[in-house]
C-alpha cells in the first residue's frame, strides 16, 4: 500500500527533544504518575496494590469497564459505556475508523486543516477524497453550502477535528447541527476528532451527543496530559459500525494494556481537575501569544482558539516549511509549519506546556529571527 509521508511526525520528531524552544507540541503539560495520583487524590497504597495484583494476561476486548465508564462520563446521557471502544491512542482511533469506513467507489469529505490520517489513509485505500479547506477569508469557519454541494449518495463520511487542529476553531452546537443536517441527507457518518475538547470552561458538545451516525475519536494525550498511556477511544451510537470497528481493531491490536487503561481511567474520572488545570495553562499561554503578536507587524492569529494551540499566518514571501526550518536552524525554535496541514505561509504554536518564561523566550527568538531576515533582505 502506498501512503503519503505523515508530515507532522516527520517534521517534529527529529527535533522534539533537541529544540531549544519546543513550541511545536500540542499536549497539555504531561503529568508524572506521582502528580496524577496527587492531583486526583488517589490513595497510593491502593493504587500500587491494584497494580501488583493485576494479571499480565490480555486486557479487555472492548476496553476496561472502569475506563469505558469514565469515557462515557465525558459526554451527555446520550452516550453509554457500551458505545465506547478503547484503542491505541487518537492515532489508533482515527486509523481504525478510516480502515473500517473507506473503500474504493466511495468518497469522503475532509475538512482541512485536519489531522493527516483523515485524508491520507482514505486516499491510500482508494477512496475519493473531497477537500474543503477552511481559510482566513471565512475566519476558518465552515461554508455549509459548499459542503452540502460536495456530498452525494456515495459519501461515506465527513471528517474534521473539533476543536480544530491546528487553528483551535471550534464549532458550536448549532454549527454541528447544521453539519449533521447535511450528513444525514447523504446518510453519511461524521467522524469528529475531539482530542482537544474540554478547554473552553463550558460543556462542549460532541458529535456523539448529537448525531446517531456520529463517530467521535479522542485520547488521553492532550487535555488529560497522559500521552504516555497511549490510551485513545472511539465512541459511536451505531452498533453495526462499532462492531465493524471492533473487528478491525482485532486485526490491529486486539486490546489495550490494562495498566495503561487504569491510569487513563483515573485521569478521566477526574476530568474536571484536568479541564481546570489545563484551561488555566492554555488561557495563560494564549494571552502571552496575543500580547506578543500585537507588536508583530508580520504575524496575525488565524482565529480564536479553544485549544492548546493557535495558528499564525504571516505576510512575507517564504514557504512555510522553509521558514520553520530556517528558524530552527538559526534559533533552535521548533514550530509546526503549515505544510504539515497542507497550508502555506503559516504555522502552529503550542502553549500547553505551561511555562510562561519559556514561551516568551521562544517567541522573542522568533521576533529576532524575523528582524534578521529583514536585515539580510531575505524578506520584506
Ligand atoms: C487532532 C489530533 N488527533 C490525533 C492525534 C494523535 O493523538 P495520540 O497521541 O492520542 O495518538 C493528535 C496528536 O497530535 C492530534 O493533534
Amino acid at each position: 500500500m502506498e501512503i503519503n509521508k505523515f508530515k507532522i511526525e516527520y517534521w517534529l520528531n527529529p527535533y522534539d527533544d533537541k529544540a531549544r524552544y519546543n513550541l511545536g507540541s500540542s499536549c497539555c503539560k504531561p503529568v508524572t504518575l506521582r502528580e496524577l495520583l496527587e492531583l486526583t487524590n488517589t490513595d497510593r497504597d491502593m493504587f500500587f496494590q491494584e497494580l501488583e495484583n493485576m494479571s499480565m494476561h490480555y486486557g479487555y476486548f472492548e476496553g476496561m469497564p472502569r475506563l469505558k465508564k469514565a469515557i462515557a462520563g465525558l459526554y451527555t446521557d446520550a452516550v453509554t459505556p457500551d458505545m465506547v471502544l478503547s484503542v491505541h491512542g487518537g492515532t489508533g482511533a482515527n486509523s481504525i475508523v478510516c480502515y473500517t469506513l473507506c473503500q474504493p467507489g466511495d468518497n469522503i469529505v475532509s475538512i482541512l486543516p485536519n489531522y493527516q490520517q483523515f485524508y491520507s489513509i482514505p486516499e491510500a485505500l482508494g477512496t475519493e477524497v473531497r477537500i474543503f479547506n477552511c481559510d482566513e477569508t471565512s475566519g476558518y469557519g465552515l461554508d455549509m453550502d459548499r459542503i452540502r454541494s460536495m456530498v452525494d449518495e456515495h459519501t461515506k463520511m465527513i471528517n474534521l477535528a473539533n476543536p480544530n487542529n491546528p487553528t483551535g476553531y471550534t464549532l458550536n452546537r448549532k454549527q454541528l447541527e447544521d453539519l449533521i443536517h447535511i450528513a444525514r441527507s447523504a446518510d453519511a457518518y461524521i467522524v469528529c476528532d475531539e482530542i482537544y475538547r474540554g478547554l473552553s470552561g463550558e460543556y462542549m458538545y460532541s458529535i456523539c451527543d448529537l448525531y446517531e451516525k456520529g463517530i467521535c475519536t479522542s485520547s488521553a494525550s492532550k487535555v488529560f496530559s497522559c500521552a504516555g498511556t497511549r490510551i485513545g477511544w472511539i465512541v459511536t451510537r451505531d452498533p453495526s459500525i462499532k462492531d465493524a470497528m471492533m473487528n478491525m481493531r482485532s486485526y490491529n491490536s486486539i486490546c489495550e494494556g490494562p495498566i495503561n487503561e487504569l491510569i487513563a481511567a483515573i485521569a478521566l474520572e477526574n476530568k474536571e481537575v484536568f479541564y481546570k488545570r489545563n484551561k488555566a495553562i492554555t488561557d495563560a499561554g494564549r494571552e502571552i501569544l496575543q500580547e506578543w503578536i500585537s507588536a508583530e507587524p508580520h504575524f496575525r492569529i488565524a482565529c480564536d482558539s479553544m485549544s492548546s494551540t493557535s495558528y499564525i499566518n504571516y505576510d512575507f514571501d517564504m514557504k512555510a516549511e522553509e521558514f520553520a526550518q530556517k528558524l530552527y536552524d538559526a534559533k533552535g525554535v521548533l514550530i509546526c509549519h503549515g505544510g504539515c496541514f497542507e497550508q502555506d505561509k503559516s504555522f502552529r504554536i503550542g502553549y500547553g506546556f505551561g511555562d510562561a518564561d519559556y514561551l516568551k523566550a521562544g517567541l522573542l527568538n522568533i521576533s529576532q529571527f524575523v528582524k534578521e531576515l529583514e536585515a539580510s533582505g531575505e524578506i520584506k
